[in-house]
């Protein structure tokens, strides 16, 4: 008897090129955001939009796999349930996470948020305002000449919080800027020495730059709060390129308001942001709207790690980016 094809449903927006590399055993069924029937398909590619995700799930039907185009997939177990096999694109976003992460903090360094703001203003001498920037954030008051009008990221400590694949991309990135590297994983683990979270209060006031790169769970729920604020560095950096409620968003406005550190944030608590949060009008803060990961390259890349695991599965072959086993 002739086995039936698997059938893969996936967001009718999507290119047909960029499906290229799926497997030809398999039937590709394109599925609009305006739905309007029951469809049957084992296989389920959501569109990365959570909303609009779930409007087309109400018409699914026999999904037993689902192939999430996102590292995140926080919002899928609760839509889905517990008898549908989850999986995520690791690995998709690791370059232009990673690459927003290098251009924030390099940004930051160089005061370009500031600069941006002389260059809209058109007063050169207005530059100058970069090194009383510079003392009243770092509390270094030491006349220095030259002015001091950007910083290095030569010779800092940065502190990774987060060693899975875009904190190891992140690492490898930083590497020609000669950094001292400090790194927290779940696990504490050797070469590279990477420490247990538990040790996260007394590794931050060794950092000048924290960054963030790890998932929301609930242990991660609000992992910097009043408290790891008053142990950072004045004027030390806190990037957050992973999930806004990592961070305890009113304790971040407190933190940046005092003068006692900085931000370059991608994500924020809540999200999106409404207008009028303090967190717009705060200091010495870098705000990009969640776009860290979202190349043209991505799309290709994701769902090439998508077709990569739908090989696997067809062979009965164990798949590599498992975040729910079906009960
Ligand atoms: N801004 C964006 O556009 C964007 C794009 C992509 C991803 N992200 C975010 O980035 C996150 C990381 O992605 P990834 O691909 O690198 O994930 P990953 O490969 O799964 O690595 C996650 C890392 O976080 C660590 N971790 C997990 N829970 C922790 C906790 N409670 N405390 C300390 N460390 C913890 C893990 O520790 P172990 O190694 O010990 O397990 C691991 O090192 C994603 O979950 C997503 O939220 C954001």
């Amino acid at each position: 008897m002739v086995k039936p094809m698997l059938r893969v449903g996936y967001p009718a927006i999507f290119a047909t090129e960029l499906l290229a590399d799926f497997p030809r055993e398999v039937e590709l069924i394109p599925l609009p955001d305006d739905l309007d029937h029951e469809i049957d398909i084992d296989v389920w590619i959501p569109i990365p939009f959570p909303t609009r995700a779930s409007t087309t799930w109400q018409h699914l039907r026999g999904v037993r796999l689902v192939l999430n185009l996102m590292a995140g997939t926080e919002w899928i177990p609760s839509l889905v349930g517990p008898h549908v096999t989850i999986c995520n694109a690791r690995g998709a976003h690791n370059i232009s996470t990673a690459e927003w992460t290098i251009s924030a903090i390099l940004a930051m360094l160089k005061h370009f948020p500031f600069y941006l703001d002389v260059q809209r203003s058109g007063q050169w001498k207005r530059r100058f305002e970069s090194s009383a920037n510079y003392a009243h954030i770092t509390g270094d008051t030491r006349t220095i000449f030259p002015p001091v009008l950007i910083e290095e990221l030569h010779g800092k400590t940065v502190l990774l919080v987060g060693h899975g694949a875009i904190g190891q991309q992140i690492e490898e990135m930083l590497t020609p800027f000669h950094v001292n590297l400090l790194r927290v994983a779940r696990t504490a683990r050797t070469e590279p020495l990477v420490h247990a979270v538990s040790e996260l209060d007394s590794l931050l006031p060794q950092a000048e730059i924290v960054v963030l790169i790890l998932p929301h769970t609930a242990e991660s729920h609000h992992l910097i709060n009043s408290r790891q604020f008053a142990q950072m560095r004045q004027g030390a950096l806190l990037v957050n390129a992973a999930r806004g409620p990592i961070v305890d968003t009113d304790a971040l406005v407190d933190a940046l308001n005092s003068g006692h550190i900085r931000a370059a944030l991608d994500v924020t608590d809540p999200e999106p942001l409404p207008q009028g949060h303090p967190l717009w009008s705060c200091p010495n803060l870098l705000l990009t709207p969640h776009v860290a990961g979202s190349s043209p390259q991505f799309a290709a890349r994701s769902l090439a790690t998508a077709a990569a695991e739908l090989r696997r599965y067809l062979a009965d072959q164990p798949m590599q980016n498992i975040v729910q086993h079906a009960v």
